[in-house]
């Protein structure tokens, strides 16, 4: 029978145990921790992630706040922002929900968080020691993807594991925490060749593009673990980047979307803005 990884009751359990991580915190440190988020634009899909998080903030303790910025604001505006939050004592984690639009520079306002208050791990320097193996802020939807799977008891030592999607989101921080954890990583993208054969060889496949339905049943080894990050509204329903008809057949363990990935990201920033927190001096 194949495993439904659950990532919504997955999260609901951690939300329950983080509440209580939070609340210890709390009565210790005798402060909240703080999570801020800044929203350029009026972006539908950032809207709604972006409620999401603030409700589950709420939900286990952790205090939480939107900075919004007009879609027209300028580079400097937003560069602004962000240095008011790098000097505020009260904030511990910055989320500078992406995608910003196209006019402001995503890498210069990321490089601009403080290192310390970086709780989506997106930084140079939490790249940086992902890739040199140091201890620090992962990004959240690897590190989710990292939780589910080890939840379900999915091996990765010396398997071959598959990631079509070299985004710095997802694709590329996954493939390197993959690494971490002795998995033989393959990252595919729209210039590789024969990727139906590519895929056919995964023992997990990871898949982070954002392309409806476009990976098919009929290229999957029997027995593979599906990992689907991909999300898109289409006239059926939200869908994911794996076409799921026929899946059952074919797998060993699969995450439904929605209600895979999703809830398992939102848990993982909640994480690690408890532990930005807590490494606080
Ligand atoms: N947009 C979609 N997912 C994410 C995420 O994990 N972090 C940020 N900052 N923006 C996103």
């Amino acid at each position: 029978m194949a495993i439904l990884m659950d990532g919504k009751a997955l999260a609901e359990q951690r939300r329950a145990e983080l509440k209580n991580a939070v609340e210890a915190y709390k009565s210790t440190a005798q402060r909240t921790p703080c999570l801020n988020v800044v929203l350029v634009g009026e972006d539908s899909a950032s809207e709604l992630y972006v409620k999401n998080k603030i409700k589950m903030a709420e939900v286990v303790g952790i205090q939480s706040k939107v900075e919004r910025l007009h879609a027209e604001c300028a580079q400097e505006d937003v560069l602004q922002r962000v240095d008011a939050l790098n000097e505020d004592p009260c904030v511990d984690g910055i989320l500078v929900q992406l995608p910003l639009p196209k006019a402001i520079n995503a890498d210069k306002v990321i490089a601009q968080i403080a290192a310390d208050k970086d709780v989506d791990g997106l930084t140079p320097v939490s790249l940086g020691n992902l890739i040199r193996g140091i201890d620090g802020v992962r990004p959240c939807t690897p590190r989710g993807i990292l939780t589910l799977l080890d939840h379900y008891e999915i091996a990765l030592e010396g398997k071959e594991v598959v990631i079509v999607g070299r985004s710095s989101l997802v694709g590329k921080p996954m493939a390197l925490m993959l690494l971490e954890r002795d998995a033989t990583v393959k990252v595919c993208h729209s210039r590789t060749q024969d990727l139906a054969e590519v895929v056919g060889e995964a023992d997990l496949l990871i898949c982070a593009i954002g392309q409806p339905e476009f990976i098919r049943p009929e290229w999957l080894k029997k027995g593979v673990s599906v990992v689907d990050v991909g999300i898109t509204k289409t006239p059926k329903g939200w869908v994911g980047d794996v076409c799921a008809e026929g899946i059952r057949e074919k797998v060993s363990a699969w995450t439904p979307v929605p209600g895979g990935v999703g809830p398992m990201t939102v848990i993982s920033l909640l994480e690690n803005t408890l532990e930005l927190a807590a490494h606080k001096k």
